[in-house]
């Protein structure tokens, strides 16, 4: 592939020729084997943030796979790393991360280096004939681009700034060294790397998975370019993806922008909403839950289009609204029952307060409405049934011995019940 080729800008409207990778490099074991053997101990990586080994004696270890890198700050301040293994028999010397280290010792036999790698200790050494100057801790190359850590566990490779070169000078414009390492989160995914890196270079799954980005990024054109051994991808942020397929206002903008990104720019999460009750499709109102820690109801008219806006919202409750089991809507009355046991009933068009009374229990199946009855079923295996209306009148309580966390269904005349042991088919009275 030529160098103009490799340097053309690739934007997400121009047609470039898919390539199919075989799938053996994903799944291969030889195939991994060989990036144990050929990529990773040769390659420089990042590893943790300046932040995170700031102090003498801070230290971090780096894995990638069975490799394992001990990045430390030395007393005289300066950072190091070395391979994580014992030069006596090959246990591991450190594991996690840490600050105040002294010095690097050995669980198994307590053979103990300065966090400059020289041996300083060695129990019984007179048996060994071993002198500090012969077993220094195998060095690791360590080098630091703005903020981020970087090691290679090759002595002969290339420095890092020629490795990254063009990356440091084309992304001058965010000044990543004003950056600071405020957490490190290490999640283990199940499956192969390259699955998960890819999904971190390319915006066409945010049509997929990320649909609530769609009012406030352009998924569609972001600009690709690839160099030699990186690469770069553009994602706009504060521009409507065009599959939206019309102008965004800029109001409907942000508050898109703040529903996804709320918590990082300080604005109220607006993003974690409960996702886990049912809205209920009511006459002329659409009913649902949300919020997590203090749940609330809302009422809102159908119809609009973009962010719901609050003059859709006819009225909203926030007592004993239950952040997991849905309502029932029976006539122009929402029944519903927390999570702790307060069942209530609502007027529909006002949301004013009918009754209000404690059942009993926790709660996570919503009610059901079946054969003129509103049925609560319990976490713990009480079933509580009511008959609807604007008096609280209970009609039936009974047990099951397993609880309930699933929401019953209804068949012809029987309540199809699913317990945390057994799915229960029972049938209804007669004559209902
Ligand atoms: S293996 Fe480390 S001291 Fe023996
Ligand atoms: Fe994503």
């Amino acid at each position: 592939m030529s160098d103009a080729l490799l340097e053309t800008p690739v934007s997400g409207r121009e047609r470039v020729t898919a390539v199919k990778i075989p799938v053996s490099r994903y799944t291969s074991p030889e195939f991994f084997a060989r990036e144990m053997t050929d990529v990773w101990p040769k390659t420089w990586q990042l590893a943790c943030t300046v932040d995170h080994v700031a102090n003498p004696g801070d230290w971090h270890e780096y894995r990638v796979g069975h490799l394992s890198v001990l990045i430390v700050r030395g007393d005289d301040g300066v950072l190091r790393a070395f391979q994580n293994v014992c030069l006596h028999r090959g246990s591991e010397l450190c594991s996690g991360s840490g600050t105040e280290l002294a010095e690097i010792r050995c669980p198994f036999h307590r053979w103990t280096w300065g966090l400059d790698g020289r041996l300083r200790e060695v129990p019984s050494r007179r048996e060994f004939g071993v002198l500090n100057d012969d077993y220094p801790l195998i060095g690791v190359q360590v080098d630091t681009w703005g903020p981020m850590v970087f090691v290679n566990l090759d002595p002969e490779a290339e420095p890092l700034a020629d490795f990254l070169d063009p990356v440091p000078a084309e992304a001058a414009w965010a000044h990543l060294e004003e950056f600071r390492g405020q957490a490190l989160i290490s999640v283990r995914a199940d499956c192969n790397w390259k699955t998960l890196i890819e999904g971190f270079s390319e915006t066409y799954h945010v049509q997929g998975i990320h649909r609530e980005m769609l009012g406030m990024a352009d998924d569609v054109n972001g600009p690709q370019v690839i160099w030699p051994r990186h690469g770069r991808l553009v994602q706009s942020y504060g521009l409507p993806s065009p599959r939206q397929g019309r102008p965004g206002r800029d109001e409907d903008v942000f508050a898109s922008f703040v529903e996804v990104m709320g918590a990082r720019i300080g604005v109220e999460d607006r993003a974690a909403h409960s996702g886990s009750a049912t809205p209920v499709v009511g006459k002329e109102l659409i009913y649902f839950q949300t919020g997590h820690g203090k749940p609330e109801l809302w009422a809102v008219k159908p119809g609009g289009h973009g962010v719901l806006d609050d003059s859709l919202v006819v009225w909203k409750v926030k007592k004993n609204v239950p952040t997991r089991s849905s309502t029932v809507l029976v006539d122009d009355l929402l029944y519903m029952v927390d999570d702790g046991g307060i069942a209530s009933c609502i007027d529909a068009k006002t949301g004013a307060d009918v009754w209000r009374k404690r059942i009993g229990g926790n709660y996570s199946a919503a009610p059901l409405f079946a054969d003129g009855r509103i049925y609560f079923f319990s976490e713990e295996g009480k079933a509580t049934a009511i008959a609807p209306g604007r008096e609280l009148k209970v009609v039936g309580e009974g047990t099951l011995e397993a609880g309930f966390m699933a929401s019953p269904a209804v068949s012809d005349h029987a309540l199809i019940l699913r317990t945390k042991t057994h799915l229960y088919r029972v049938e209804l009275p007669k004559g209902k």
